[in-house]
């Protein structure tokens, strides 16, 4: 694996659970050699100056739809991974929603040969469990998934949600191997019952999207979770939390030991149901954005550690899709660029935290999904990824800086505090005030660490 060798002098050290500090890190062969003061030179090939600067790890974003193989026309990993190394994303880990769907150890295999050529930054690959796919379950861990994704409500791609058995089946299969399952956790036969009657009423505004998927069908869906991996020992992680009524199963769960955890996005931390009327369609996202209250549990959720993770959901799709009435709209939007930039900006005007950051972006999704502490993690001996971020710059988001084939987000127009000024991959200087600087894309697979 190739790797390079540079000193980061000068700057700030943002690590997990502690205050930030002064250090300098040596990254030799693509590693982290050394973190102190006054490091020498000795074997590296370049210094960068990180005075007055940021220095976090880099962010694994556990959750991109990045559409290949099979959905392209949406957009393709040479897209989403440029946007991802430009922002401080160095790992990705990609859904399996794409065509086919990666239900066999063989799809699997070949999605990771397929995308190997075309990764600007690192990747781990996600299986699917579906009901007839159940028996698979070993062969795609052995393959090297980072773990599985599970479809419980309607989403695109349309993988048919499992019943109770396959659930129960491959939660037991998880908590025998220590795998974790990625949950979308929304009823599928009450978001059906929903949507009928709010079609049926005539509304066809943007927030009507919102009543069609209100918070009980996330929480049916997490409760039985909770229930399955209380009885299992299974590894549940719900992904995409946006009802306070699922934080709250979330934290009595958690409170009592369970092996659950939640990952919220920026957009549901960021906007609310008010923001219908703003952005339109373009916020059409499953489950749906909600309102203040649900944000402001949300909020409350991350900072106090019961929502443990965030991922971006990065979910492009193709312009002439984002258009038409809520009904025809497709649900999700661009993500992996803005991940970074957005919650920057919400630490430097005091929403959290900056250690929070790397807490929530790199190093427990990497824990969760047993890369680390290879990925997500700052230390002698992990990967060198590093982003360094400039606290005085400034991010303007619009449609030519961010990089999908259709640059649809509900950010554009935002103007953020703080700005990505350098990602590193492995040693290897990737990307330089958000401009690409590699002359190939550098990244490789990676295959969790842990026991399979
Ligand atoms: O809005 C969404 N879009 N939510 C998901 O969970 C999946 C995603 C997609 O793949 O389009
Ligand atoms: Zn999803």
């Amino acid at each position: 694996m190739a790797g390079g060798n540079i000193l980061i002098r000068g700057g700030t050290l943002v690590l997990p659970h502690h205050e930030p500090f002064k250090a300098d890190i040596k990254i030799l062969d693509g590693k982290v050699a050394a973190i102190g003061t006054s490091l020498s030179r000795k074997g590296v090939d370049e210094v960068i100056d990180a005075t007055g600067m940021y220095v976090l790890p880099g962010v694994v974003d556990e959750h991109v739809h990045m559409r290949e193989p099979g959905l392209t026309y949406k957009d393709d990993f040479t897209h989403g991974t440029s946007g991802a190394a430009v922002a401080g994303v160095t790992t990705v880990l990609e859904m399996p929603n794409t065509k086919p769907p990666v239900e066999s150890a063989s799809i699997l295999r070949q999605k990771a040969k397929l995308l190997s050529s075309k990764a600007y930054v690192d990747f781990g690959l996600y299986g699917v469990i579906h009901n007839a796919n159940v028996h698979e379950f070993e062969d795609i861990v052995a393959e090297g998934a980072v773990g599985f994704k599970v479809f419980l409500g309607p989403t695109t791609g349309n993988i048919p949600p499992p019943d109770d058995g396959s659930l129960y089946e491959a939660l037991t299969k998880s908590a025998k191997l220590g795998v974790p399952l990625a949950f979308h956790a929304e009823n599928a036969d009450l978001v059906r019952y929903f949507t009928e009657k709010v079609k049926a009423s005539g509304r066809d505004d943007p927030a009507a999207h919102e009543a069609a998927r209100p918070p009980i069908c996330e929480e049916e869906s997490i409760n039985k979770l909770i229930l399955l991996s209380k009885r299992t020992g299974g590894k549940v992680h719900i992904v995409h939390m946006a009802a306070k009524e699922g934080v709250e199963l979330l934290r009595a769960a958690r409170t009592k030991g369970l092996n659950v955890t939640g990952e919220t996005c920026p957009h549901y931390l960021l906007l609310n149901s008010s923001d219908y009327l703003k952005y339109g369609t373009a916020i059409k996202v499953n489950p749906p954005i909600r309102g203040k209250e649900h944000q402001e549990a949300l909020w409350r959720a991350v900072l106090d550690g019961t929502i443990s993770t965030l991922g971006s959901d990065h979910a492009p799709h193709a312009e002439h899709e984002k258009r038409g009435n809520v009904w025809e709209c497709a649900a999700g939007f661009t993500g992996v660029q803005t991940f970074l930039p957005l919650m920057i900006h919400q630490a430097l005007i005091g929403k959290l935290p900056i250690q929070k950051i790397p807490e929530l972006m790199s190093e427990a999704p990497a824990k969760l999904f047993r890369i680390w502490p290879k990925k997500g993690a700052l230390s002698v001996g992990s990967d060198g990824d590093v982003v360094i971020i400039d606290p005085n710059g400034e991010t303007i988001i619009t449609k030519e800086w961010l990089r999908a084939k259709y640059p649809i987000s509900p950010f554009i127009g935002w103007r953020l505090k703080g700005a990505v000024k350098y990602t590193v991959l492995r040693g290897m200087i990737i990307a330089k005030d958000y401009e690409l600087i590699t002359d190939r894309p550098k990244g490789v697979w990676i295959k969790p660490l842990g026991k399979h």
